[in-house]
């Protein structure tokens, strides 16, 4: 009776090991770097994609601080990127960050919008293995001419609602 049952714990706990040995994976992260050619501090309809802009996902660990992971990537040709990290990271926080705008005058890193955080664990509760940042961006030097306009447009609009 005593060796059923233990027997029956070694089984379960070797099929759940595989279990989570099996739903440990790699992740795709995918987001895009833009120029904010408005200095708004957010994507407008004048936003520009960035090809070539070079990002770098980094893992730290919660208790060390220390980075445990880093991996790079290139956006294409519609300043996309996407970043494929190996492993379960549940120790870890990830986040994407600017690394370098190929614009000369768009290069300037954008407080808040330099790194978005990715969730890279299998227990957050996000099925699959695609994992979207946010977009990231770097600012124009100047503003475009147009930008006066349509920021009024946009905060009108919002005050009228
Ligand atoms: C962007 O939006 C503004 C305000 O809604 C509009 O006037 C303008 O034509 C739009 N520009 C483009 C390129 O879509």
């Amino acid at each position: 009776m005593a060796l059923t049952k233990f027997h029956l714990l070694a089984f379960i706990c070797l099929v759940s090991s595989i279990a989570l040995v099996t739903s440990i994976d790699t992740f795709s992260i995918q987001g895009r770097v833009y120029c904010d050619t408005c200095r708004a501090g957010f994507e407008t309809n004048i936003t520009e994609y960035i090809p070539g802009a070079k990002v770098r996902v980094e893992c730290t660990h919660f208790l060390t601080n220390k980075v445990e992971h880093s991996n790079e990537g290139v956006t294409d040709s519609s300043g996309s990127y996407k970043i494929t990290v190996s492993n379960d990271h549940a120790d870890e926080i990830c986040e994407v960050v600017l690394v370098e705008s190929p614009q000369e005058n768009c290069m300037e890193i954008e407080k808040g919008r330099d790194r978005a955080q990715v969730l890279l664990a299998n227990d957050g509760g996000i099925s699959g293995n695609t994992r979207h940042a946010n977009s990231l961006g770097f600012l124009r030097n100047e503003p475009l001419p147009f930008c006066a306009q349509l920021l009024q447009e946009y905060f009108g609009q919002g005050e009228e609602d």
